[in-house]
């Protein structure tokens, strides 16, 4: 068995037995870039949509404009430039550690441009989500719209699902579907997808946090 298939055996048999525990509060989000689905996480827990604190933001892109907007929400913040590290999976321990210090229950990948680890998935034993934009299981991977369109699919969207060490295959959390209009480019359906992006991560979020889920296979369960 590999590392991956163990700890997705791991997970499912931790979880499969009934429902989970109740999850603790304090989330924390990885990041790359424009911080636009961080931002919906911030605004979630100001208006009460989500019960929850955001307790890091790990970026691994100094400057990222993430970064500006969790420190404008009194979030703390640390920059890890991957390119530091001499391995993915030093890299990866780096970052689990980093979580763990701060006590964080459940991590968000919100744009984090890099693929995960087996070894951060061991380490940290949370729950990890991620946002993608298109309806997976089609079109895993960079430039989602972008295929979504050469393809020529009439109805696009956005999943959340727990990650795995498979990349954009782990359990489906949450999705949401717009309409693909024919006059689409990648960058007005990118639009249109992240309207739902930004209701979606908080709602899943709030999900997962709430417990009373497991995994069976593939599939997250609700009870
Ligand atoms: C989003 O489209 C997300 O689905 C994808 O990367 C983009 C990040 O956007 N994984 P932002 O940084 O949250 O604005």
């Amino acid at each position: 068995m590999t590392s991956a298939a163990s700890w997705r055996a791991r997970l499912a048999s931790s979880m499969s037995d009934g429902p989970a525990p109740p999850a603790g509060r304090r989330i924390g989000v990885l990041v790359s870039g424009r911080g636009s689905n961080l931002q919906a996480l911030i605004d979630a827990i100001r208006d009460g949509r989500l019960d929850a604190t955001i307790a890091l933001v790990i970026s691994n892109v100094a400057g990222a404009p993430a970064l500006g907007r969790a420190t404008a929400a009194g979030i703390e913040t640390l920059v890890a430039p991957h390119r530091e590290w001499s391995s993915r999976e030093h890299y990866d321990e780096h970052l689990a550690e980093a979580l763990h210090a701060r006590q964080v229950d459940v991590v968000c990948l919100a744009g984090f441009m890099r693929r995960l680890s087996a070894r951060f998935l061991e380490r940290f034993s949370g729950p990890v989500l991620n946002v993608h934009p298109s309806l997976l299981p089609a079109f895993p991977g960079v430039d989602a719209p972008d295929q979504a369109l050469t393809h020529g699919v009439r109805v696009a969207g956005c999943t959340v699902h727990l990650v795995t060490a498979e990349l954009d295959a782990g359990p489906i959390v949450r999705q949401a579907c717009v309409a693909v209009h024919p006059d689409d480019s990648p960058a007005s359906l990118s639009a249109r997808i992240l309207v739902e992006e930004h209701r979606l991560l908080p709602e899943a979020v709030a999900r997962v946090l709430a417990g009373g889920w497991r995994v069976d296979g593939r599939a997250f369960v609700e009870a």
